[in-house]
């Protein structure tokens, strides 16, 4: 072989790789990089060598304690015996329904530390509760119930300082019971203690109620076995060229959390890691680093770590089949999550350390106990969901970037040649005349008004991307306008802050000042802005995606803002990062929202998120590669982000990077139909990739997962509508739907839409069969043959087909499931389409289903305008059975999260309602009915119509567990009723 045939023999074999996805790691930085995390770490090995010797130097001091009388509230002060100088307020304030906020602050300290992470987290102010306390000499006990009736009790212990949730007589949540509470006081640089060099182990801890009243004198405070005997990156830190200057010193906060009775925890995202967080401690830990919270751009992220992503929520779920509880942890700042299953055996529990970096401790309990509790418990207290209009759940076709007008109109043109179903075509940077947002590039887009509605045409919608970087120049009127009314970030000497990002050097408007909102939500407003104030070519079609809101700064440290930047109020952006990019989101929304008079549901998409960020709208999981390994670990990030308030969310389908074969791209837009925000999204670099560019057989199978998203579009909204009223979010990992069953509680590579069916989505090449885990005893119908599986209360494993053309779907046994099957170009063609309705029989030959609609835009239906109803199959006679639509608005009046009660609004005889009166039921189709029916019968009022039927037989053998077969299938066509009535068909 000569050198040429070598040499392009390898170059063959190199183009035929699969692009390396590699993050660039050393962009980022370790725990053992970050100052505080490192010391937050230094002292759990410290309290761990100690062992039993260990003790916190905290303690609640008896006096001064105070209990309002209402028993709202505890008022303490904490004393350390490290610095017994500087002391430290301790807040309990008891929540309805069980919760618990437990605030510390150090009290005149030489500056302030960060305490607004929840004016911008909650929802309100949450309002307060009562509980009944007892003070002993040891402990103080709250003692409050859950609006479930659960007792919960909260054991506050005076020295060492340890509070605990206890609820029905069990322990399920500990703080500082390992000793690892420490807050860092604010100091001057000068009056520094000297290290005291000391043994590592001497806590010489407060013992009893004596030695709080009675502190060590300073001189004998040995703080190295505590905090280490140097002061380890307390004044400034470098990393990666960059260096903070740490003005204000150290004022990290260590604490642990145990939850002694958990199996797994769930939450905290964002990481690109399972659904039930590894652990990053020993013994066996998964990860060596711990979770990091700080919202970063981490380009080519990998499939599998701890590292932090785009975005930040604090809070935990922690799980077994006793009971689920949550912590919110607010804080803004950079934190560092270790999670570790203790070596004492089984049920020894999950405990926890966490650090961040700034602000005080505000922390929330919620006691649970069922993941359904919890759900509204954080809904209640960060606010519920958006309810997005109905074009949002649509498919979204994007690329980084339809070039020109001409591209826009043809791809859309392409959609429907393939009679492929498609809402939203989205614009990425390029659209900007120099990346300056707000104004176009007219060479490619010269009559954007034009283009928009030409997209609007078949009721579609475009998204133009909108960054929070403003290009810096006196020609871009946004940057000069933000310059004019000084709400700019600063730099640490007061100066304007400039980094790098699309458009080059760019300032960053700091959305934390008010004078900012009604700037920023200005420059929205359609028809009578003047040319250079707002966004005059624009139209009520035009949505928004805020991207790179972390920030992303591509000089800046690990690709962000520097820590020492300042913001309004003179807070670093240290103590604000992990908020920032959700304040952005939120004025975007408020500006769709005011820009159009009735008001219509804003959309945007953000890449950072916060707790809160649900009410603003949907969010994705950034950058993914187009390799199996990022398609798979799409499931477990959109999961905890679904179980973390984030009802909205989905991965890019067929990822970022990258160039998915057809059959990986085939397997993408199978799973990328179930996640809520479904959209197709490649990075510049790429091939095309548009489904209608797919050949057969990949092609045609992309079309049905498409048509099927559409026609499970009822189904979608009605469970956004849930997560909207209830924070249920839409889609439900197994411990969520079966909190007792174990065998499900470390699943995640399938899951429930809604409780009503599940999915096992393809995530390997080849596959041909897929296993199914069935967790109870319950039949389950597959949606693409109607096969019928038999789960078991110990769970079942069961095999099925699944060659391309088909995805692991079933309806579950017990469930109404409503769809809408006639293909349409786009959503809001659906409105007046006729539904099926699927009646999956249980073992017990009943099913229940709900289905909510309104007019899919504007807030009409938070004054009742909107359609709800409820579905029941119960038995009739001996083999029959009785089928119901019934109003659900009066049955639900209380089941609500909103500022209104729908209930005192709602008729049924509502605008909405009339406008949809034509809308039909076209079929009942009943699976698992096993004898033949001898008529089928409509009842409305006084009416009885005999309807026609098709009744197939199964071929399953009944009765007999485990025994497959297909399930037994009555169609009635035509039954003739109507979608917003009430009725009732009597199958017998
Ligand atoms: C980064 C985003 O994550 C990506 O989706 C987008 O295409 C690029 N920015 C360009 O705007």
């Amino acid at each position: 072989m000569t050198f040429a045939v070598v040499a392009l023999a390898l170059l063959a074999l190199v183009a035929l790789l699969p692009p390396a996805h590699a993050v660039k790691s050393h962009d980022f930085k370790t725990c053992a990089q970050s100052a505080f995390c490192r010391r937050g770490r230094a002292l759990a090995a410290r309290a761990a060598d100690a062992g039993d010797a260990w003790q916190s130097p905290y303690s609640l001091l008896h006096d001064g304690l105070d209990i309002d009388s209402a028993g709202s509230t505890l008022r303490g002060r904490v004393h350390s015996a490290l610095y017994p100088h500087i002391s430290f307020s301790l807040h309990v304030h008891v929540l309805p329904d069980g919760l618990f906020r437990i605030s510390m602050d150090q009290v005149d300290g030489l500056r302030k530390r960060y305490d607004e992470a929840a004016r911008w987290a909650l929802h309100r102010d949450p309002p307060l509760g009562t509980a009944k306390w007892s003070r002993g000499e040891r402990h103080i006990i709250a003692r409050s119930t859950t609006s479930e009736g659960g007792e919960v009790e909260l054991h506050i212990q005076y020295a060492p300082l340890r509070i605990s949730l206890w609820q029905d007589g069990k322990e399920t949540v500990s703080l500082n019971g390992r000793g690892l509470l420490h807050m860092e006081h604010f100091r001057v640089k000068e009056d520094a203690p000297a290290p005291v060099p000391v043994p590592a182990v001497d806590p010489a801890p407060p013992s009893g109620e004596q030695a709080v009243l009675e502190p060590p004198a300073p001189a004998q405070r040995p703080t190295a076995w505590f905090e280490g005997a140097e002061e380890d990156g307390y004044w400034s830190e470098s990393f990666g060229g960059h260096t903070d200057s740490k003005p204000k010193g150290p004022e990290s906060l260590s604490l642990d959390i145990t939850f002694p009775h958990a199996q797994h925890v769930y939450g905290i995202p964002e990481h690109a890691a399972p659904l039930s967080l590894p652990t990053t401690q020993p013994p066996g830990n998964a990860y060596t680093e711990p979770y990091r919270l700080y919202n970063l751009d981490v380009f080519e992220y990998l499939p599998d770590s701890p590292m932090a992503l785009y975005g930040s929520i604090p809070l935990m779920h922690a799980h077994s089949a006793a009971g689920t509880v949550a912590v919110l942890f607010l804080t803004g700042a950079e934190t560092w999550i270790d999670v570790a299953r203790p070596e004492r055996g089984a049920g020894a529990g999950m405990s926890t350390h966490w650090v961040t970096e700034s602000g005080i401790l505000d922390l929330f309990l919620l006691p649970g106990p069922s993941p359904a509790a919890l759900f509204k418990q954080y809904t209640a207290l960060t606010g519920p969901s958006a309810l997005p209009q109905l074009f949002a759940l649509g498919y979204h076709q994007c690329r980084w970037n339809y070039i020109s007008s001409r591209d826009v109109l043809d791809v859309q043109r392409r959609f429907d040649d393939a009679r492929m179903p498609l809402d939203v075509t989205w614009l990425d940077v390029e659209y900007a005349e120099e990346k300056k947002y707000f104004v176009w590039d007219k060479a490619n887009f010269p009559d954007p008004r034009a283009m928009l509605a030409a997209v609007a045409e078949p009721r579609r919608k475009m998204v133009a991307i909108v960054d929070p970087h403003l290009k810096k120049t006196a020609s871009y009127f946004v940057y000069t306008q933000a310059q004019q009314r000084d709400v700019l970030i600063k730099k640490s000497n007061g100066q304007e802050y400039e980094g790098w990002c699309w458009p080059g050097a760019s300032a960053y408007a700091d959305f934390f000042h008010p004078d900012s909102w009604a700037w920023w939500r200005g420059l929205f407003r359609l028809g009578d802005a003047k040319e250079g104030e707002g966004w005059t070519d624009s139209t009520k079609d035009l949505f928004i995606w805020n991207d790179m809101n972390e920030p992303s700064v591509f000089n800046g440290p690990e690709i962000t803002m520097p820590k020492d930047n300042l913001h309004h109020g003179g807070w670093e952006h240290r103590d604000v990062h992990n908020i920032n990019g959700m304040l952005f989101q939120k004025q975007t929304a408020l500006a769709l929202t005011e820009r159009e008079h009735p008001a219509k549901r804003p959309f945007v998409l953000s890449r950072s998120f916060y707790p809160g960020s649900q009410k603003y709208g949907a969010v994705w999981t950034g950058d993914n590669g187009g390799t199996w390994a990022h398609m798979k670990v799409g499931i477990p990030m959109t999961l905890t982000l679904a179980v973390t308030g984030m009802s909205f969310a989905g991965a890019d389908v067929g990822g970022f990077f990258g160039n998915p074969s057809p059959e990986m791209l085939t397997r993408w837009y199978q799973l990328g139909i179930f996640a809520t925000f479904f959209r197709g999204h490649a990075h510049i670099d790429t091939k095309r990739r548009e489904p209608y560019l797919l050949e057969d057989p990949y092609r045609s199978i992309v079309r049905d997962a498409l048509e099927l998203r559409y026609a499970m579009l009822p189904v979608w909204y009605t469970l956004m509508h849930e997560a909207s009223v209830s924070g249920t979010p839409p889609i439900r990992p197994h411990y969520v739907v079966f909190p007792k069953h174990e065998g499900g509680f470390a699943i995640d590579d399938q899951f429930y839409i809604g409780d009503a069916m599940l999915v096992k989505p393809v995530t390997d090449a080849g596959v041909t069969e897929t296993a199914v885990y069935l967790p109870e005893d319950q039949v389950y119908y597959s949606y693409s043959d109607y096969t019928l599986h038999r789960g078991s209360a110990s769970g079942t494993h069961i095999t099925v087909a699944s060659p391309l053309d088909t995805i692991p779907l079933f309806y579950r046994g017990g469930h109404i499931v409503p769809l809408r099957l006639r293909p349409r170009r786009s959503s809001p063609l659906m409105a007046h389409d006729p539904f099926t309705l699927v009646v999956a029989l249980s073992t017990k030959r009943t099913a229940q289903g709900e289905l909510y609609l309104d007019d899919g835009e504007s807030f009409a239906y938070q004054q009742g305008e909107l359609v709800w109803r409820q579905f029941t199959a119960t038995k009739a006679g001996k083999k029959g059975i009785r089928i119901a639509s019934l109003d659900k608005v009066p049955t639900h009046p209380t089941e609500t999260v909103y500022d209104v009660d729908l209930s005192s609004k709602y008729s049924a005889q509502n605008e909405y309602a009339k406008s949809i009166e034509d809308v039909r039921v076209e079929r009942i189709v009943v699976l698992g009915l096993s004898a033949a029916p001898s008529t089928v019968h409509a009842v409305s009022g006084s009416a009885k119509v005999a309807l026609e039927f098709k009744w197939t037989k199964g071929s399953h053998a009944e009765g007999k567990k485990n025994q497959e077969g297909v399930a037994s299938v009555l169609v009635v066509k035509d039954p003739g009723v109507g979608i917003t009535k009430d009725w009732e068909i009597v199958i017998e």
